[in-house]
């Protein structure tokens, strides 16, 4: 079952209120000497303008047949070669070692588990070079802002949607008004940090946002830079 069918036709509205992060993806694939892959890679919103800046083809997976289909038209218009696949990101494997793996717009959420997620962290860990780095970005949970949203009906970008906190799953609802669904299960710094530490990754940079400014306890965002050691 394709579970972002129904973010796949709404997808470029959705998600246009979304553009600081790409020139800093853009920069760290510029930076990567080898293959450069974006797990979870959508319609290709990052990834088109990465391989347009790097100048060569590049990976891209997505378990979700309606976002791979945008991303291999909005590819094709565009003039860029994405070599896309269609497969669960915590089966994720390559055939040669990358020296960027990245994975924008809090992604990563959407696996359920600590397990899930240390699936994929030990992925990436064994589909890089030693140096290469890997790159994810998520929301800090705050509650005052949560409780403000919870079981509220909110608009972005024109489409009213539905916010639900489930604290005892550590999960957010997102609700379209047609009843599809998709969740996202946040972690807190020490979880991102043992998953990087079980992958047998270190922490290059922690920032608190696309601009590269230190991550402080205000800090609205997680922006990683993990390496794997050389
Ligand atoms: C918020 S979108 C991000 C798309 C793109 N990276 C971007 O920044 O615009 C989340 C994407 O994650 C994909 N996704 C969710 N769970 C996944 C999984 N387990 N494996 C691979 N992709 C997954 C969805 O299909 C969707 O395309």
């Amino acid at each position: 079952m394709d579970s972002y069918r129904a973010f796949a036709a709404i997808y470029d509205d959705w998600a246009s209120h979304m553009t600081e992060d790409v020139p800093f993806y853009v920069e760290r694939a510029r930076d990567a000497e080898g293959t450069v892959v974006e797990l979870a890679v959508g319609n290709g919103r990052v990834a088109i303008p990465v391989a347009q800046a790097i100048g060569r083809p590049m990976l891209g997976v997505d378990s979700s047949p309606a976002m791979l289909a945008q991303a291999r038209e909005q590819a094709a218009e565009a003039g860029v070669e994405l070599d896309l696949r269609e497969q669960d990101m915590r089966d994720f494997t390559l055939e040669e070692p990358a020296a960027l793996v990245y994975c924008p717009f809090r992604a990563m959420l959407h696996l359920p588990t600590w397990q899930d997620k240390r699936k994929v962290f030990e992925r990436v860990a064994a589909a890089l070079q030693p140096g290469g780095r890997f790159v994810w970005e998520s929301f800090v949970f705050n509650p005052h802002r949560a409780a403000e949203s919870d079981g509220q009906w909110a608009v972005q970008a024109g489409i009213r949607h539905r916010i639900d906190h489930v604290p005892a799953d550590n999960r957010v609802d997102i609700t379209l008004e047609s009843g599809a669904s998709v969740s996202l299960w946040w972690a807190t710094r020490s979880e991102w940090e043992g998953l990087v530490d079980v992958a047998g990754l270190e922490v290059e940079a922690l920032y608190g946002d696309f601009d590269r400014s230190p991550f402080t306890v205000d800090s609205r965002e997680f922006v990683w830079v993990a390496r794997k050691p050389a």
